[in-house]
C-alpha cells in the first residue's frame, strides 16, 4: 500500500516556507541574486520604501536594482542623450533629466501606452520606437559611434536578440566617459558582457526591486578613454560591488 503524507500540518507550512523564502528555482533564495551574492545589509532597511514605491500605481522609478537610480540621478545632465532598449517608466525618468531619449521597443501596445503617457505629462524629448526584437541589433548600430552620453539596456529577449547582442551593439554607440546600464546582470547568460565590457569599470547594485520580489543585480558601466584621448578631471568612477 502507498501511504500519502498528509498535505497539512507542520510540514506543509514548512514547503510553503520554504517556496516563499526560495523565490524561484535559479536562486538560493529570494535575496539571492542569480549568481549568488547576497543582498547587503542596507539594502534590508531600504526595503520597506523601495516595496511602497514600487507598488504605487504609475511609479517613475526605473525596474532597476535600488540604488542605481540615485546614481544616475546624480550622472545625469539635461542635455545627455539617452539610448534605451526596452521602454516603461525609465523611460519617463529619463525624459525629465536628460535632453533626448530614444527608446527602443518591441510591443507596440506597450509602446503606445509609453508614449501616451509621456504626452500627458507634456515630455515631447522622447522617441518611443516601435522596433521588432530582431531589429534592435541593427537600430543601434546605425546610430553614429560616441554619441550617447548614457545607454540602457533592459529589453525583452528572443532567440533574436538577447541583451549581450544589444550591449554588443550599443558599446560603441557611448561616448568615451559615457554609461551602459545593463539590468538583471546577474544572469548567468549575461556573463559574456563581463569579456564585451572588459576594461569598462563598473559599479553593480544588488537589492529587491519589488516586482517581483527577487534581488537583482543592475551595473552600470563606464566608457573608458581611450589612452590617445584626455579624460575630463571632474570624475572618477572606480569598480565597486
Ligand atoms: C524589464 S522591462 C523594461 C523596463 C524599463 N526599462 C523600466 O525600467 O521601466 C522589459 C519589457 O517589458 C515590457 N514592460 C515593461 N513594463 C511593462 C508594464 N508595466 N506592462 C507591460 N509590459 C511592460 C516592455 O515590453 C519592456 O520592453
Amino acid at each position: 500500500m502507498v501511504r500519502v503524507a498528509p498535505a497539512g500540518g507542520r510540514g506543509g507550512a514548512r514547503v510553503i516556507a520554504a517556496k516563499l523564502l526560495r523565490g524561484n528555482s535559479d536562486r538560493k533564495t529570494r535575496f539571492h541574486t542569480e549568481r549568488g551574492a547576497r543582498m547587503p545589509l542596507r539594502e534590508w532597511f531600504r526595503l520597506p520604501f523601495v516595496l511602497a514605491s514600487r507598488l504605487r500605481r504609475g511609479a517613475e522609478e526605473p525596474w532597476f536594482a535600488p540604488g542605481t537610480s540615485g546614481y544616475l540621478s546624480s550622472l545625469t545632465r539635461p542635455g545627455w542623450r539617452v539610448v534605451e532598449c526596452g521602454a516603461g517608466s525609465s523611460t519617463l525618468w529619463f525624459a525629465r533629466r536628460a535632453g533626448s531619449v530614444l527608446s527602443l521597443e518591441h510591443d507596440v501596445t506597450w509602446s503606445r501606452a509609453v508614449t501616451a503617457r509621456l504626452e500627458q505629462e507634456g515630455l515631447g524629448n522622447v522617441d518611443v520606437r516601435h522596433v521588432p526584437l530582431d531589429e534592435f541589433v541593427r537600430v543601434l548600430r546605425e546610430l553614429p559611434d560616441a554619441t550617447v552620453d548614457l545607454a540602457v539596456v533592459d529589453s525583452s529577449e528572443d532567440a533574436a536578440c538577447d541583451r549581450v547582442a544589444c550591449v554588443e551593439a550599443v558599446a560603441r554607440k557611448v561616448r568615451p566617459g559615457g554609461y551602459l546600464v545593463l539590468d538583471d546582470s546577474d544572469r548567468p547568460r549575461y556573463l559574456a558582457v563581463e569579456r564585451v565590457l572588459e576594461h569598462w569599470p563598473v559599479r553593480r547594485f544588488v537589492g529587491i526591486k519589488g516586482r517581483p520580489l527577487l534581488a537583482v543585480e543592475t551595473s552600470v558601466y563606464t566608457r573608458p578613454f581611450d589612452t590617445a584621448e584626455q579624460a575630463p578631471q571632474t570624475e572618477g568612477v572606480g569598480t565597486s560591488t
